[in-house]
């Protein structure tokens, strides 16, 4: 694995190009080049441009095309990509039980409420072994990396305690070495409260900020911190205190908000300067208008809408309104067990009023910068990681159109080919 490879003929490269998110109208802007062509050494990305174009410089230096892996795309689209910008795939046990309570008529609420839900996951968490961790962690990569996924966000949440909540992250940080998939971890210590401080959110946010979030920060375990900012688990008092003392400590921020009822988590995060907020079915028409001004990626996740049977996002008053908009898996073992990118293309597309260009932007370039990673990936740009994916198909155009299906034919994680459908 050297890290060179010449891609040429694309039908369509789909660049996204930028270094920002894509806010508003921006995000209907692909920045397609036709029969192009991209060139990747050592993991970087070093011309871009019409295949005539990219050839001639690449003869120029004098190289040969013998010396150097060649894809021909001709016929195929090629994309920066997949960045999956909000899952939480590290964890112990399945919930398919509660998938069954759920097609009964048990709302996500009712189910955690009688000690299910997010607390069944973290008693199977805080059993399972690293070595357990690591083996389920890998399945979910290898599954993310068959629909195009080059880098994913990861969150810890299913400990809530101090030796759990540091073995999710220490997980990640092994599987970050181990795995194409770049991982990017965040703290989630916050994302219920634990059997052992029921009733008493306030002394588990203090437990989760003077004896968990330090040691996150000083073994640099993770670079964001979350909370679930919900009605029945963490007021926006408790999330502006945890992510306060985060932010002052250096992590930057990001928000589980205005998930099941509007709460005033968007706002929270356009006060806190908080990367992305994350979810916001509910949020208000002032919080996307604070989200835009503030320029905190609005993270919005159709999979858990879809499988909890909640209203969607307000994605098209939030992209008319001038936000930037980034789509995510959620993948989790509760409200949304899905890897699927095709999946959220659909769902996005079809109910969502997401046109396919803005639903691209927002899977690439702004799914990178819900992880304020934009200047180094989300699009095939000089000097960007060489993570692109070459569909089996002519057009980006092909990816909602073909429902559910992955369209994913090769997936080249910093110019080396990781995954290919046709071996
Ligand atoms: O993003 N909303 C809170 N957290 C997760 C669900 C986690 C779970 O059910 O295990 C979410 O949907
Ligand atoms: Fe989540």
């Amino acid at each position: 694995m050297n890290g060179n490879i010449l891609i040429k003929n694309a039908s369509e490269l789909v660049t996204c190009s930028g270094v920002t998110a894509k806010q508003g109208k921006e995000m209907a802007d692909l920045c397609i080049i036709t029969d192009g062509a991209v060139l990747i050494r050592d993991g970087i990305i070093i011309s871009v441009g019409k295949t005539h174009e990219v050839l001639e410089l690449f003869h120029e230096t004098g190289a040969d095309e013998a010396d150097i892996p060649v894809i021909n795309a001709r016929g195929k689209a090629v994309l920066p990509g997949f960045v999956d910008s909000h899952t939480h795939f590290v964890f112990g046990g399945y919930r398919a039980e509660e998938f069954s309570w759920r097609l009964r008529g048990d709302t996500y609420m009712d189910i955690m409420k009688r000690g299910g839900g997010i607390l069944s996951t973290v008693a199977a968490t805080r059993k399972a072994s690293q070595a357990e961790l690591k083996e389920a962690g890998i399945r979910s990569l290898d599954s993310m990396l068959s629909f195009g996924v080059t880098t994913v966000e990861g969150k810890s949440g299913y400990g809530l305690d101090h030796d759990t909540e540091i073995k999710q992250l220490e997980v990640m940080k092994e599987l970050d070495k181990l795995h194409p998939v770049d991982i990017v971890s965040t703290f989630l210590g916050a994302h219920a409260v634990p059997g052992e401080y029921k009733g008493r959110p306030d002394e588990f946010i203090g437990n989760m900020t003077e004896t968990v979030l330090p040691e996150v920060v000083q073994r640099n375990l993770a670079e964001f911190c979350d909370i679930f900012c919900e009605k029945n688990v963490f007021s926006t008092e408790q999330s502006r205190k945890l992510l306060g003392e985060a932010k002052r400590l250096g992590l930057k921020l990001k928000i589980h908000a205005d998930e099941i009822v509007p709460l005033g988590g968007a706002e929270l995060a356009a006060e806190l300067g908080a990367v992305s907020a994350d979810h916001l079915l509910q949020a208000s028409d002032k919080g996307i208008r604070d989200m835009a001004r503030a320029g905190v990626v609005a993270a919005l996740l159709p999979g858990t809408a879809f499988s909890l049977k909640e209203p969607y996002a307000r994605a098209r008053y939030m992209i008319d309104n001038g936000c930037a908009v980034a789509l995510a898996t959620d993948m989790n073992p509760g409200s949304c067990f899905t890897e699927s990118v095709p999946l959220i293309f659909a769902l996005a597309t079809l109910y969502m009023g997401i046109t396919t260009e803005e639903a691209v932007t927002a899977l690439t370039i702004n799914g990178a910068a819900a992880l304020d990673r934009a200047d180094s990936i989300g699009s095939i740009d000089l000097g960007k990681k060489g993570d692109v994916i070459i569909l089996e198909f002519p057009s980006y155009k092909y990816i909602p159109y073909h429902i559910g299906v992955s369209t994913v034919e090769k997936v080249i994680k910093e110019g080396n080919l990781v995954f290919d459908r046709k071996l």
